[in-house]
């Protein structure tokens, strides 16, 4: 349920740190990469190589790796890597600091630094608990989208009996399992999206290639995914890696990529076609490398299949989105390939824009719908393009 996703915790010093060892495991059991920051307080109580074993990751505490070398952990690093940062157990004080930005620790530190969704299980005596100011401080985080896992009722560490215990290592799995399933819009969606350059070989050792690294194609997938979609991707030689939820397929040339499509095309409910595909090929494929020669040499090409057009001619239920890489009349050639292959968006990027298409981590871009209206981004990441390639593609279905 957790494949893919990267959970930091973060452990504090109360007796419930011994739970955090069945916590970590049942993470990691769900398929999530978990590493844990723990404050020294927490060390009194379990032991960071016990986390670090469990988690298969080293356990940090402090800035420092070694202060006389210089190497230090990088907090907004982690605090970035992560795609929830659950604090369990969290104390009273561990608490008062998120809510008044305090920060004396990594942890605190990371927390600060975290864009993530952040949960916390507090862990303390009943007292503790019910104090005016630690249920300020929860109400604060909570007012600033901290999640909060309430703690049990039960007999506390005191001997005392109340409120106080932290949630067991079960319900804290489940509530982060429940928070991912829950922003799932594409749950049950099937996504087919090609990405990437076509090489298309005119010997055993070369090639008709294109610029093309596939970040944007596989930034799709990746988003998609995330937002519960069944993807399959089919990618031509791209060095960029994808989540292994994907169902990826390599492929070489065009007519590979029209192969490995087609495939998925007829259950699919979305198909976004990103790759730049080659339009010709070498008519003649040589099975022996072209010698050097003094004379000219001319390589006949013949066109590729338009995959985003025969999809378009065969179009019942999906929905269909196609790009366009343009560097003059850029709208009306988009509106024009919109309308040729019968799509029903075409993407629209425009080499004219710096820091947009071949290569680049951003992108800028206009979705362009079949009423000809038009979406547009500024010049934002490739993530940031996809996330709102997906939200209009969804907004329709919803329509
Ligand atoms: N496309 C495709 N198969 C091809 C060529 C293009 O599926 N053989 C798709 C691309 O993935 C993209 C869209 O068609 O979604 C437009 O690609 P683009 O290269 O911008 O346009 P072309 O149709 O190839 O026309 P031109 O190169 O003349 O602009």
């Amino acid at each position: 349920m957790l494949k893919g996703k990267n959970i930091l915790i973060g452990v504090t010093g109360s007796i419930a740190a011994y739970k955090a060892a069945l916590l970590v495991r049942l993470l990691v059991k769900q398929g999530a990469v978990v590493k844990v920051v723990m404050t020294d307080a927490a060390k009194e109580f379990i032991t960071p190589l016990t986390l670090s074993t469990l988690s298969k990751n080293p356990v940090l505490s402090d800035f420092y790796n070694n202060k006389t070398e210089g190497s230090w952990n990088n907090h907004v690093e982690l605090g970035l890597w992560a795609d929830m940062m659950l604090i369990a157990p969290a104390t009273a004080k561990t608490i008062s600091g998120m809510a008044s930005g305090f920060c004396d620790n990594l942890l605190q530190a990371v927390y600060l630094s975290a864009r993530c969704p952040v949960m916390i299980a507090p862990a303390m005596d009943l007292d503790m608990f019910q104090h005016f100011s630690t249920k300020e401080n929860l109400t604060t985080l909570q007012n600033n989208k901290v999640i909060v896992i309430e703690p049990n009722d039960g007999e506390l560490a005191s001997g005392l009996v109340g409120q106080g215990r932290m949630a067991e290592p079960e319900e804290i799995t489940q509530a982060i399992v429940d928070y991912f399933g829950a922003n799932k819009p594409l749950k049950g969606k099937k996504i087919l999206i090609t990405a990437g350059p076509t090489y298309e070989a005119i010997d055993p050792v070369r090639f008709i290639g294109n610029h093309s690294s596939g970040k944007m194609g596989i930034a799709l997938a990746e988003e998609a995914y995330n937002l519960g979609a069944k993807v399959v991707l089919v990618c031509g030689p791209s060095s960029v890696a994808s989540n292994d939820g994907i169902k990826r397929i390599n492929v070489r040339s065009a007519e590979e990529m029209f192969n490995a499509a087609k495939q998925h095309y007829d259950v699919c409910d979305v198909a976004i076609m990103s790759a730049a595909v080659a339009d010709f090929t070498p008519a003649n494929k040589t099975d022996k490398k072209i010698k050097k020669s003094d004379a000219n040499l001319a390589i006949t090409l013949k066109p590729t299949v338009d995959i985003l057009k025969t999809f378009g001619q065969q179009k019942k239920h999906q929905i269909l989105v196609g790009f366009a890489l343009e560097t003059d009349n850029e709208l009306e050639n988009a509106k024009g390939k919109l309308k040729n292959k019968n799509a029903d968006f075409i993407v629209l990027n425009s080499l004219q824009n710096k820091g947009a298409g071949f290569g680049h981590d951003t992108n800028q871009i206009q979705i362009i719908d079949k009423n000809n209206k038009i979406t547009a981004s500024g010049l934002v990441t490739k993530q940031a393009a996809a996330k709102q390639i997906l939200e209009v593609i969804l907004n329709t279905t919803h329509d």
